[in-house]
């Protein structure tokens, strides 16, 4: 079963994110310009919380507040539920699914080294499945 560690050396360690302070309408951007679902929040070197599209729509929309006039921190999600490198993909997904969140920034050893997504962890189990057709049909067929 493949890890996070392997699944970031594949693709990439970067993680997009923004302050408490920034507004919405700055996260959004970001979402929209990055084509991504979600910003981490971070004050400093801690992640504080992550705000994704969810969260526009439920806290920010719903809600009739400005974007241009609504810091993050007032509408995004804590806490941050964090997976590992050491994870496994199958752990990594039953992490979203108890706390139906999407998407798990990762901590190694307490710093930050990516974010992986369920979109991430789908492409990754379908290219196992993959691996293992090619194997079998070579098997089968010499
Ligand atoms: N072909 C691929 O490699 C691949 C990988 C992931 C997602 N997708 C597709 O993209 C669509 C949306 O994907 P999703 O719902 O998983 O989420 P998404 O749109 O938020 O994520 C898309 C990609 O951006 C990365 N990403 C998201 N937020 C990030 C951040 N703040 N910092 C750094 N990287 C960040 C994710 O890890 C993922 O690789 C789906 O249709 C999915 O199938 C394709």
């Amino acid at each position: 079963m493949n890890t996070v560690k392997r699944l970031l050396e594949a693709k990439g360690h970067g993680v997009w994110s923004v302050h408490p302070d920034d507004t919405v309408l700055d996260a959004i951007t970001i979402l929209a310009k990055k084509d991504i679902g979600a910003v981490l929040v971070m004050e400093g070197d801690n992640p504080v919380g992550i705000f994704t599209e969810r969260d526009y729509a439920r806290n920010v929309f719903l809600k009739g507040k400005s974007s241009p006039g609504t810091p993050v921190r007032e509408v995004m999600a804590k806490p941050v539920i964090f997976a590992r490198p050491e994870n496994t993909i199958d752990e990594c997904m039953s992490l979203m699914t108890r706390h139906r969140m999407r998407h798990l920034p990762v901590l190694d050893d307490g710093d930050l080294v990516g974010m992986v997504s369920i979109g991430d962890l789908v492409k990754s189990v379908i290219d196992e499945q993959k691996d293992t057709i090619e194997q079998l049909e070579h098997y089968i067929h010499g």
